[in-house]
């Protein structure tokens, strides 16, 4: 079986208390078109920003292996072309033959290549990993205070557990969809003992208190618990001091494995097309398709320029390449931003609602581009409303709702047979 290229396992992403991803798993294979359809706020874009390491997950995994060089590798490599280009420049000068160059500028190519290829594939669930950590050290902390709290007020705790208690009985009526008024009466009543109890514990609480300061030990009471209290803090603080030291031990581990990757290059192989483009203004066509290429891949100017080129032949836009980006349609901006895409020589293009910016007269064009690139085998991940792309072009649909995948097919299964009432509703609603 062929490998997968991304692996998405068990993805989550929360944003303070809201989930926005609960569980994503998600496997990507070389060629696939895959179409992610669902209505707003279901977390798509959330999702591509996750695997273009715009966000870091909350929980899951992320596998992405890449033979992407790491910065010594480039430093060697370019080098190394320098160094043949000296040589190339002084043969050519000297009249050599022209086989005799060729066999030289292969000679530097099978040298670059070995470089290349001698760096481990990166694994980037290291940097998933590192925030995990991070996140859980924070996490245990927080328990740990929660922990001394309780401890040193146990009257506090038992209140506000109760609280909780109140609080889950209304939410979980509030879930009922339509509750009837004996349904709602019944609600009321109970809510109603629940608060009376608390309010006597409350009342009872306080009076044990009262009663404990008029004992005759008291201040042997207070001193008692001082001490607990001194003993249990010392206590928690070590702990958490052992476990951060084990935490960033761990966290420098990992970073040892990544320090050497540059994460906008793994931005580049798994590049993103955005619904509002996201051009640079003050740069025209060709430079906004260059300037990845020399900052990011390090590619020479000359070269960065023929690749350019070649890209925005292939959407069409060869004749408008010195144009400034507020001289041209939104359709076109569109397709310089896939030339743009193009030119990182990605594994994978994400598309976030690439036509819902344009005018309706403006979609087709990009969609053809992109089918374009779909026919040639490039590997896509298409956040879209257009559902006859999704249909026609994709080889895989995902339905999402609510930080899930509820449903996920070919478009025949997913659009003619859904298995799930609320894809059924959502393409109904859609056509
Ligand atoms: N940076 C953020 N901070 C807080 N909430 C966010 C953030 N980004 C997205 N969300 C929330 O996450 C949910 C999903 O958003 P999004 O991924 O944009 O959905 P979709 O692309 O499917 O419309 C929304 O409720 C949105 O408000
Ligand atoms: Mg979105």
């Amino acid at each position: 079986m062929e490998h997968s290229i991304l692996s998405v396992r068990h993805l989550k992403k929360d944003f303070g208390t809201t989930s926005v991803l609960k569980d994503i798993s998600l496997e990507v294979k070389k060629g696939d078109v895959i179409a992610i359809i669902g209505p707003s706020g279901s977390g798509k874009s959330t999702f591509l920003r996750c695997v273009n390491l715009l966000e870091n997950p909350t929980d899951g995994e992320i596998f992405y292996q890449s033979n992407i060089p790491t910065r010594a590798s480039f430093k060697e490599a370019n080098e190394i072309k320098k160094e043949y280009d000296i040589k190339i420049a002084k043969l050519k000068k000297e009249g050599a033959f022209a086989g005799d160059i060729e066999k030289i500028i292969t000679e530097r190519n099978i040298k670059i290549d070995a470089i290349n290829s001698s760096f481990d594939r990166i694994d980037n669930s290291a940097i998933f990993q590192i925030n995990k950590l991070s996140l859980d050290q924070k996490q245990y902390e927080k328990d740990l205070h929660n922990e001394f709290n309780r401890t040193i007020n146990p009257d506090k705790a038992q209140l506000s557990d109760f609280k909780h208690k109140i609080d889950v009985f209304e939410e979980e009526f509030k879930a009922v969809k339509h509750p009837t008024s004996e349904m709602k009466n019944e609600h009321n009543e109970g809510l109603k003992k629940l608060e009376d109890l608390y309010k006597n514990l409350k009342v009872s609480l306080k009076e044990k208190a009262v009663q404990e300061r008029t004992k005759v030990n008291y201040e042997e009471i207070v001193e008692k618990r001082k001490q607990l209290k001194a003993n249990l803090k010392h206590e928690i603080e070590a702990r958490i001091v052992e476990s951060r030291e084990d935490t960033s031990k761990k966290i420098n581990e990992l970073k040892g494995t990544i320090n050497n990757i540059d994460i906008n290059l793994v931005r580049a192989k798994i590049t993103m097309v955005f619904q509002s483009f996201n051009l640079f203004n003050n740069y025209d066509v060709l430079g906004n398709c260059v300037l990845g290429q020399t900052k990011v891949l390090h590619n020479s100017k000359k070269e960065a320029i023929e690749i350019a080129k070649n890209a925005l032949k292939t959407v069409g836009m060869q004749d408008r390449m010195h144009y400034r980006v507020n001289e041209i349609s939104g359709g076109q901006k569109q397709r310089v931003a896939i030339a743009r895409a193009m030119c990182m020589n990605p594994d994978i293009v994400l598309f976030d609602e690439p036509t819902s910016a344009l005018d309706p007269e403006m979609v087709n064009e990009v969609l053809q581009v992109m089918k374009k690139l779909a026919d040639e085998g490039m590997t896509m991940i298409v956040v879209t409303h257009e559902m006859n792309f999704a249909k026609n072009v994709a080889n895989k649909v995902l339905f999402m709702e609510d930080g899930y995948v509820v449903e996920e097919g070919n478009p025949d299964q997913v659009f003619n047979h859904p298995k799930n009432k609320r894809t059924a509703e959502f393409i109904g609603g859609s056509k």
